[in-house]
């Protein structure tokens, strides 16, 4: 191989390795929306929602996060993932829904990490400082 041609080459490689990892660097990765929270504590969650459900092999079972209930009864098979979480689960519990958004996310996420032992349990691992 030519040196030139053997130089480009590990400079294409490099920019291939490089530029896609600075665009997801610390504070631009995918956040959940806390505009829904009147006040909102921390920095959002991250989840880039298409990837992590490629790794936890949640692809095929939208409906684990996205649920539709009738009557205080999970419908299976159903999903809603036309809807914010928000705009079923109010900031405080009522009559049609008793679980308040911030445990509806917590129950969700936080749960399935704890309960299978993976994915990020304290607080900072998800609230990453912007
Ligand atoms: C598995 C990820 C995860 C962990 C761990 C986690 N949270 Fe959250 N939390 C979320 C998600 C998702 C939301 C809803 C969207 C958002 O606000 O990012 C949320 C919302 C919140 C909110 C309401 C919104 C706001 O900013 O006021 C607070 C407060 C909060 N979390 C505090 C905590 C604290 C304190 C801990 C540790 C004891 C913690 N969280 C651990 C994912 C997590
Ligand atoms: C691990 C939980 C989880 C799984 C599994 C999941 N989603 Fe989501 N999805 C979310 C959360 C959280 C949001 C943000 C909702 C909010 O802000 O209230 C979201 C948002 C969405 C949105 C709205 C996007 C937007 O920008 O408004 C669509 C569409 C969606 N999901 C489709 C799907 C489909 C299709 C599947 C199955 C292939 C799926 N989701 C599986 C958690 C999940
Ligand atoms: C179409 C309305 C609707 C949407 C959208 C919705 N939920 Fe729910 N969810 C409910 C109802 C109703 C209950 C039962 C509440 C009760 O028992 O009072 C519930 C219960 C829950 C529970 C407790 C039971 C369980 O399954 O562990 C969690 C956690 C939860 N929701 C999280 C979420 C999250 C996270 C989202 C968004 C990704 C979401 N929900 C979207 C209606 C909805
Ligand atoms: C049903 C189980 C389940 C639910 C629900 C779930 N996760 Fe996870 N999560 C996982 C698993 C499994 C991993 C580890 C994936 C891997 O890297 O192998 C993970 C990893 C993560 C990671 C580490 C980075 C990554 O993408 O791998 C973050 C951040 C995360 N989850 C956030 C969330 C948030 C926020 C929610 C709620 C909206 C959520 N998760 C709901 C199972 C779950």
């Amino acid at each position: 191989m030519k040196p030139l041609f053997f130089m480009m080459l590990i400079l294409a490689l490099v920019m291939v390795m490089v530029i896609p990892g600075a665009a997801f660097s610390q504070g631009e990765q995918e956040r959940l929306d806390t505009s829904a929270f009147e006040k909102p504590r921390r920095p959002g969650a991250i989840f880039a929602h298409d990837d992590h459900n490629e790794k936890a092999n949640l692809e095929d079972d939208c409906a684990i996060c996205h649920h539709v209930y009738a009557n205080k009864q999970l419908v299976p098979d159903e999903s809603s993932e036309e809807d914010a979480c928000s705009d079923c689960h109010g900031l405080k519990s009522s009559l049609e829904n008793n679980i308040p958004l911030v445990r509806a996310f917590h129950g969700r996420c936080r749960e399935c990490h704890f309960d299978s032992g993976k994915g990020p349990v304290l607080c900072g691992q998800c609230h990453i400082k912007k």
